[in-house]
């Protein structure tokens, strides 16, 4: 599983990475609480009354298609918050991001996806999954290219965020990005407003990643790569029908939709995308 495999192209570097989480992630917080298992297969990261965990990747990332595995705390899970997402750095980044906001024994978790332009987002959506995330793994994957941002569970289109730069809309294409994990609490908030605290009986809490795989520019993709199906990919015909079908079955938030929040009018991309 161990793979690293870089390719120069007309100046632009791809590189195909995954396997190793000691070759690909530094835990960054969390005092001995992330830990990395299975010979670098893995990354549980726990979080107890003191204190969350948390990854970041060594590489960072311009473009790319990520997959992670994840597996999430289970039982009691209410106040908890994993995350696994893109970031770059300073008061005018980019963001694209995956949060899994815990819950009671047998109620569902809440997906919650955001993206960030140039230090902008409140572009939330939320979704319940069609399975439980804690039972087994499921990959969760970015598309992040020149074209768009797509979302996806198990291969699944959930989200997606054109480039619609030629329409004046911001789109993340210029700050690289690192990859970040973290499990930490939230009880104020996360589950039903705050409503429902972190049950500290149930500490340590868990959760894990694994099977990271992703195929990346990190350096200058200006040139489009026609060897990289990835960096050209969109959504066809048969995509766009199960977004759909996940958007009208799944979805439990939409800021597009959210009248109340935007009472002036929604964000531009709302009424084009
Ligand atoms: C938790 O379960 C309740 C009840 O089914 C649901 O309304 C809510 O969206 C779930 N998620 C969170 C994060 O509260």
């Amino acid at each position: 599983m161990k793979k690293f495999l870089v390719f120069f192209l007309l100046g632009l570097v791809v590189a195909v990475s995954g396997g190793d989480f000691n070759q690909q992630f530094d835990i960054t917080w969390g005092g001995g609480r992330g830990k990395i298992v299975g010979n670098g297969q893995a990354m549980a990261l726990t979080l107890d009354r003191t204190s969350g965990s948390g990854f970041r990747s060594k590489n960072q990332y311009l473009y790319g298609k990520i997959d992670m595995q994840l597996k999430l705390v289970p039982g009691n899970s209410a106040g908890t918050v994993t995350t696994y997402y893109l970031s770059s750095l300073g008061a005018t980044h980019d963001e694209i991001d995956y949060e899994f906001l815990g819950n009671i024994s047998g109620q569902p978790y809440t997906l919650h996806t955001n993206i960030y332009a140039q230090g902008k987002g409140n572009r939330e959506q939320q979704f319940h999954l069609w399975f439980d995330p804690t039972k087994d793994y499921h990959t969760y994957s970015i598309l992040w290219n020149p074209l768009s941002i797509i979302f996806s569970v198990d291969g699944i289109p959930i989200r997606q965020y054109k480039n619609l730069e030629s329409k004046g809309i911001p789109y993340p294409k210029n700050q690289p990005m690192w990859i970040y994990g973290s499990l930490w609490d939230a009880e104020d908030w996360a589950t039903r407003g705050g409503l429902v605290k972190t049950d500290w009986s149930q500490a340590p809490f868990t959760a894990s990643f694994a099977n990271f795989n992703a195929q990346a520019c990190s350096g200058s993709c200006a040139i489009n790569p026609s060897a990289n199906s990835w960096f050209s990919q969109s959504l066809g015909t048969a995509g766009l029908a199960k977004l759909k079908w996940v958007q009208s079955n799944y979805m439990i938030y939409n800021y597009c939709t959210d009248y109340k929040r935007f009472p002036q009018g929604f964000p531009p991309e709302c009424s084009i995308a």
